[in-house]
């Protein structure tokens, strides 16, 4: 019903002949996998990755989109840009942005929706910080960060968009949620967007993945949890072993 997506977001990672050299070796790898597969690629890297994946079951993405069309946004990439690359996918709110680079969730909603009407398919992130998950926070941040992310989205665009939880606190750092754990939050989130757009939809159309120190030994406990339905993979996305 929900096919798995496995993505790659390789962060600020990887020149142009890395680029080449990680694909080669990632495309047998990768051939029979029953998983849509995905690599979210820096801007420099998203010709390179295309050339390199041209012709197999791996799909093309970035790591972020910006919502005008063009003009005086210095350092920002369009939605036409990245659709005249080949890119089908792209990361938006991704929890570094979120820290570092002032993203709220109403430039996530901006950027969402411009992604949905240029035909690109948002990754759309969401997590809390141990802070708040200390505080008891969890279901307060991922209700409003899903709803901002949300807004102005209509139903029919429901099977392009896919969620990424990715609790902050596990990001990087090796600490992975339990498998039970992630599959209970993103419970939470699955029930937001029930909420928003009723049981049936939430069930069948959206995918919910988790990310955070996702790696060859807690992968496969992880995708057996029901509510899982893939990983966004930070580290282990530089490796194409440890990413098949
Ligand atoms: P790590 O897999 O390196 O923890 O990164 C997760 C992530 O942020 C993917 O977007």
């Amino acid at each position: 019903m929900r096919r798995p997506i496995i993505a790659g977001n390789w962060k600020m990672n990887n020149t142009k002949a890395q680029t080449y050299a990680l694909l080669g070796e990632l495309v047998p790898l990768v051939a029979d996998a029953e998983a849509e597969v995905v690599v979210c690629v820096p801007y420099t890297s998203i010709w390179a990755a295309g050339e390199a994946i041209k012709g197999t079951n791996i799909k093309l993405g970035a790591e972020n989109v910006h919502w005008a069309d063009k003009g005086a946004f210095t350092g920002e990439i369009s939605a036409d840009m990245l659709l005249e690359q080949g890119v089908e996918y792209v990361i938006i709110g991704h929890s570094e942005r979120r820290q570092y680079f002032g993203e709220t969730d109403e430039t996530v909603n901006k950027r969402v929706t411009t992604a949905l009407a240029k035909g690109l398919k948002p990754i759309v992130c969401v997590g809390e910080t141990l802070e708040e998950r200390e505080n008891g926070k969890v279901e307060e941040v991922l209700v409003r960060q899903t709803e901002g992310a949300f807004k102005d989205v209509v139903a029919a665009e429901l099977d392009n968009i896919v969620i990424a939880y990715e609790p902050v606190w596990a990001i990087g750092t090796g600490k992975t949620a339990t498998a039970q754990d992630a599959n209970d939050t993103i419970a939470i989130i699955r029930g937001t967007i029930a909420k928003l757009y009723g049981e049936k939809n939430a069930e069948e159309r959206v995918r919910i993945q988790y990310g955070g120190s996702m790696n060859p030994k807690n992968a496969k406990e992880l995708m057996a949890m029901p509510q899982i339905d893939g990983g966004l993979i930070g580290g282990a996305s530089l490796k194409a072993v440890d990413f098949s």
